[in-house]
């Protein structure tokens, strides 16, 4: 088995540690998953790492699992980076065309872009990814694939996603002590949007929601393009504490409840539907399974709000033709859907992993869309006329200069 054909997705999260090990099929759309572990992540806390050694060992802890099941040694690996230290900023870059007969070359895209990456950075912050909206050639805007086109003049809109330098330093260090190097970094919200929607979907207008632990990621496409990125402070794990605080119970308690018999939709409980905390491993005390689902409903009322506010600010407020996709491991609480349907006044469902073939039923899961969505990013980048073709005008990860610049290919048509 040729060692290119395989990729590994490695992404820490807040509660987890995921990995998959996946193969490209020839012949076939869809990467096969031959490998995929998890276990609990120590040291990394909303997005980021606080403590490297704790982090280094439950990393290696799941790479080791993963290896001993394919047999295959994960060398290389892309890696995906969330947190709340990320933010993204719009930006404009003009160029004049270099050749003299004003048609537009492949290098006048690559100049573009580059004079896009050109603002006013914090000086901790790097560049993550930088993403084309569309083009502008002289006066004609919304121009897609500006390649061949005659101008004397070149603009581009785009997003650019950044992120703190020390935040990002810590997860490469980590990563590098557990002995594997980073092909990649990926957001982690684009990697899972990738596992989980179709490209009907983005052209239509879709917003991906990505439930973590401890952050909420939200990434709006339409047309194909990313229109909008945000990473909430807030996740799963707040739905825990508003628990373990309203029942007065540990923390460890109130996932256990959560799990078993939460639900963020009251209406569907029946009202004799009672609960003793003695099942779960507490002290013998009856309360009605109502109450549970009244505190998580108010905790993801509120989520839903600040989501919404996004999308206000961007004129997508109930506007989003293809809806909302969650997914991540808070898409999982039952009851969820239904409250976002009357909450964002859109089609919600759940995000599973698309188009993925495996025997290993676990990653049919959507916490595991953002380990998959990276092994797909890697396949892409490694296969020439892939979606996600980086371009060599882009620093490498290990470019510490340039930061990690990626110009995705399949923003365009
Ligand atoms: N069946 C379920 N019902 C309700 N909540 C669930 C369920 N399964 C998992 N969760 C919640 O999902 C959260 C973990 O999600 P996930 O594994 O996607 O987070 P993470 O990637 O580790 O965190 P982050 O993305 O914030 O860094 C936990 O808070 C957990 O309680
Ligand atoms: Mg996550």
């Amino acid at each position: 088995m040729a060692k290119t054909e395989l990729f590994t997705g490695l992404d820490v999260g807040s509660s987890a540690v995921r990995v998959v090990i996946a193969q490209r099929q020839i012949g076939v759309d869809g990467l096969h998953i031959l490998g995929a572990a998890e276990g609990p992540a120590d040291g990394i806390s909303k997005g980021t790492i606080t403590s490297i050694e704790d982090a280094v060992s439950s990393i290696s802890a799941t790479l080791e699992k993963v290896e001993r099941m394919t047999g295959v040694p994960a060398e290389h690996a892309t890696i995906a980076i969330n947190g709340t230290h990320i933010t993204s900023i719009e930006s404009h870059g003009i160029v004049a065309v270099a050749k003299a007969d004003g048609e537009i070359k492949q290098n006048d895209v690559d100049r573009v872009i580059e004079a896009a990456q050109a603002v006013a950075a914090p000086p901790n912050y790097e560049i993550l990814h930088v993403i084309p909206r569309s083009f502008t050639v002289d006066n004609q805007h919304g121009v897609k694939d500006p390649v061949g086109m005659s101008a004397m003049r070149l603009e581009v809109d785009a997003q650019i996603i950044e992120g703190q330098t020390a935040q990002i330093k810590n997860l490469q260090k980590a990563i590098y002590r557990t002995g594997v190097s980073i092909d990649d970094m990926v957001l982690a919200v684009l990697a899972s949007s990738l596992a989980c929607t179709t490209k009907r979907q983005k052209d239509l207008g879709v917003a991906v929601l990505n439930i973590g632990a401890s952050t909420t990621s939200l990434m709006v496409f339409e047309e194909g393009d990313v229109l909008h990125t945000k990473i909430l402070p807030i996740g799963a794990s707040h739905i825990t504490s508003d628990i373990a605080i309203g029942l007065r119970i540990s923390i460890d308690l109130a996932e256990k409840v959560k799990l078993e018999v939460g639900t963020a939709n009251p209406a569907e409980v029946d009202k004799h539907d009672e609960i003793n905390l003695h099942d779960f491993g507490g002290d013998e005390l009856v309360l009605p399974r109502h109450q549970i689902a009244d505190i998580i409903e108010a905790r993801v009322e509120e989520m839903d709000k600040m989501v919404d506010r996004e999308l206000q600010a961007i004129d997508r407020s109930g506007l989003l033709p293809a809806g909302i996709i969650i997914t991540g491991g808070g898409a999982k609480l039952p009851g969820l859907i239904d409250i976002g349907k009357r909450d964002f006044r859109l089609p919600v469902s759940i995000g599973f992993p698309i188009g993925y073939t495996t025997a290993i039923d676990k990653v049919q899961d959507p916490q595991f869309t953002t380990a998959l969505g990276l092994a797909s990013w890697a396949a892409d980048a490694s296969s020439t006329h892939g979606l996600f073709s980086k371009l060599p005008a882009f620093g490498s990860v290990n470019d510490t200069v340039n930061g990690m610049r990626h110009w995705f290919k399949s923003l365009l048509p």
